[in-house]
């Protein structure tokens, strides 16, 4: 049998001296040939080249080399064995062919024929901006009429890259796609480590941090909706050794995608790292017509080498300027009814609470579930969904009535919907059972008392556009939306799609069609996005919405932890934290911790004592003082809550003038506090900081000296003492620069 030539230098077959003979000889013929591409960021790079055989493999993936002309020789230092296949690194793994690895793609053509090779046609590099470069990368299957495009857009200054592919089908008839994924990416290190996070219902991002072995380890999604309800689409690889916060080579990864999704993490035999990023080809296989393309959704990562810290600083950066929507602007502060009347309510008791709203000083009053519905009125979560109706009991002057209470107050009026969801006990599902996905043949199984309706049907995506733009068209001083999303998807079948395996991809699809159309005619009207709390979150969706809620548990002890992991991914401005009745701690420390993202509130005003009403008035006007802060600053995680008795972090401007340092007490045990001074990040050291503590309880006093001033020199060496102890359990420090 002939032995291929190794095209790809990260996986030589060192062990051959002829081999190696004849490469120190045609070395020189093969450098003229060589085309090399490097998709570059300010500080990283994704070295990509094309081999004698026309296939495209990564080379070197990681800090920018100063002489870009030195990228060739990388591969040529490793001596990790033998690739017999040639392929291990490829840029883009195919399946059916030479490949013995987890594939990229894997297709089955017109003809029947299961195999495909990618071959390099061309590549151009387009600038979009100063900022954004796009280079696409185009592929062929020599044998057949397949076109695989591949993408990489390249945020230089924020050291992030989109990747995504496209696949084409020119052929004659219809293409089958079994897997399609959006990247493929190859890492060389002595070790890698894999942070990824696990969960459930209130128990969102429980990270979990392991040694890759030999294998694939696999991330996944098959839940359809709400699919980050066990696993968020959101990971992280640390390089040689696990990264801290300051130190180490550190991926991120995350799939721009509202469904399925699947990561391969795959150790090969050369001791080298594939990830395969994608939609979850589970029950997906997807038929591609003749003339159409596939496009897949992209998978956004940074690279840093400098820890954990400025991985996250990268992509909250991306996040804020490009991706979510109006990442750079502000947010309305809000009093939410859910905790504090669940389904009971009727208009006197949400006018008090609209009055109650003005009281407290926040900007909005978002009325929740249970305003709907008539002919099984959504007194509960038992019926009623589907029925977007309001309830004439509950609100017998409409939603009208209530915008203008708001605006007599002074405040925003928001209101709740769940418009994918639908109750068996509803009117629209005895219009519509064509509409809601189930199994004809098989008895119904039912999450929250609520199934899904079928958003790959355009007729459900008109209802679903409808539910909002009914509420809009007939109130459009309706300020802000709530998106939740109850159920996960049970017994996956359409009445509409003829294909079934296309269900999950197009229901997606269907849910950013809705997205699209709304935000053509509402493009700036802030939204969140919410699952039964965080189990939906990923920028796919995120483009769409101005905000998510992290999870239903608002117990401010759990949530430390909680928002703390978000925190490696999405950025403060996007994340809702109400201050509610969950959890034994006082109002100031469960106020504290809804600060540290953006501020809502869940209570009963009219409940709160004399000093927490006083209080709770006074911190919403500390945060409207530092919110710009917190929104739109940098943030540094400074003490791990997992690895101490208390928690800090901090937000730093961009001007480097004013900074946050929230701190949390998260341990219970004799004398748990802060012993020594925090050392902070972020500031200028050549500037002095006034430092004051912030938000104090009525009647309460600091611990720290008034007035105290220090250089930023002095307190990124030697730092601060919140001084956090159990009696000062929660503590919010402001810097101020000053002359
Ligand atoms: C789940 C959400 O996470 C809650 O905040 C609330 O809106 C309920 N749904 C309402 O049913």
């Amino acid at each position: 049998m002939k032995r291929m030539i190794p095209c790809f230098a990260l996986t030589p077959k060192a062990n051959s001296f002829w081999l190696a003979l004849f490469l120190l000889l045609a070395a020189p013929a093969f450098a003229q040939k060589k085309v090399t591409i490097p998709i570059t960021t300010e500080k990283n790079v994704l070295v990509l080249q094309v081999g004698e055989d026309k296939r495209v493999g990564i080379i070197y993936f990681g800090p920018k080399l100063k002489n870009a002309s030195e990228y060739e020789q990388i591969p040529g230092m490793y001596r990790k064995g033998d690739d017999y296949s040639g392929v291990l690194n490829a840029a883009y793994t195919t399946a059916g062919s030479r490949n013995l690895v987890e594939p990229a793609i894997q297709v089955t053509h017109a003809d029947g024929n299961t195999s495909l090779a990618l071959e390099y046609v061309s590549h151009q590099e387009k600038k979009e901006n100063d900022n954004v470069t796009l280079t696409s990368i185009l592929l062929k299957d020599p044998a057949y009429d397949l076109n695989v495009t591949l993408y990489y857009k390249v945020y230089h200054q924020e050291n992030v890259v989109e990747q995504w592919s496209a696949i084409r089908n020119n052929e004659k008839g219809a293409v089958t796609l079994h897997k399609y994924a959006s990247a493929n990416l190859y890492l060389s290190a002595p070790e890698y480590w894999l942070n990824h996070y696990h969960g459930d219902w209130a128990r969102e991002m429980q990270p979990d941090e392991e040694q890759l072995t030999a294998g694939i380890k696999v991330l996944d999604s098959k839940l359809g909706t709400r699919a980050n309800l066990y696993q968020p689409p959101t990971f992280m690889v640390s390089l040689g050794k696990p990264a801290t916060e300051e130190e180490g080579n550190v991926l991120y990864g995350s799939l721009e995608w509202t469904g399925n999704f699947k990561f391969d993490l795959e150790l090969d035999p050369l001791h080298n790292l594939r990830i395969i990023a994608g939609i979850n080809p589970y029950a997906s296989e997807y038929a591609l017509a003749p003339a159409k393309e596939f496009s897949t959704p992209p998978f956004v990562y940074t690279f840093s080498d400098k820890g954990k810290g400025e991985a996250s600083r990268n992509m909250h950066r991306w996040a804020r300027k490009y991706k979510l929507l109006n990442g750079t602007g502000k947010r309305l502060t809000l009093l939410n009814n859910w905790e504090a009347t669940y389904f009971d309510f009727n208009e006197t008791k949400l006018t008090a609470l609209i009055k109650d709203t003005k009281k407290l000083g926040v900007d909005m009053f978002l009325l929740d579930d249970g305003w709907f519905a008539n002919k099984y009125p959504r007194n509960s979560d038992k019926a009623g969904l589907g029925d977007w109706q309001e309830n004439v009991k509950k609100l017998p002057h409409g939603i009208g009535y209530l915008v203008k209470q708001a605006q007599k107050n002074d405040v925003k009026f928001g209101i709740w919907v769940e418009p994918e969801m639908v109750n068996p006990k509803s009117a629209l599902y005895e219009q519509h059972p064509e509409w809601v996905i189930r199994q004809p043949t098989r008895p119904e199984h039912l999450y929250r008392n609520q199934l899904v309706l079928d958003l790959s049907n355009p007729q459900v995506q008109d209802f679903v556009f409808g539910v909002l733009d009914k509420i809009m068209t007939e109130n459009p001083r309706v300020a802000f939306f709530k998106w939740d999303c109850n159920a996960v998807i049970y017994n996956a079948h359409s009445a509409y799609l003829s294909k079934q395996s296309h269900l999950y991809v197009d229901y997606v699809k269907g849910f950013y069609n809705v997205l699209e159309r709304f935000r053509a005619k509402y493009p700036k009207l802030p939204m969140m996005l919410c699952s039964g709390g965080g189990g939906r979150v990923d920028y796919g969706a995120l483009q769409y919405f101005t905000e998510f809620w992290l999870s239903d548990n608002t117990d401010p002890l759990e949530r430390i932890f909680i928002q703390w992991e978000y925190s490696y991914f999405f950025p403060a401005i996007a994340h809702d934290n109400h201050v509610t009745d969950w959890g034994k701690q006082p109002l100031k420390f469960r106020t504290d911790v809804a600060m540290m993202g953006k501020l809502g509130f869940d209570i009963v005003v009219s409940k709160l004592g004399k000093e927490d009403l006083q209080f709770a008035q006074d911190a919403v006007k500390t945060y409207d003082s530092f919110s710009d802060v917190v929104w739109h600053g940098d943030l540094y995680r400074l003490v791990n809550p997992r690895q101490n008795d208390f928690a800090a972090l901090m937000y730093v401007d961009a001007a480097q003038s004013k900074a946050i340092m929230f701190n949390y007490l998260v341990s219970n045990r004799y004398n748990a506090g802060s012993p020594s001074p925090v050392k902070l990040s972020g500031l200028d050291p050549n500037k002095k900081y006034k430092v004051k503590e912030l938000n104090l309880y009525p009647g309460t006093r600091s611990a720290l000296p008034a007035d105290a001033v220090y250089s930023g020199n002095y307190l990124m060496n030697i730092g601060v003492n919140p001084l956090v102890n159990a009696q000062r359990t929660s503590v919010i420090l402001e810097l101020t620069e000053t002359k």
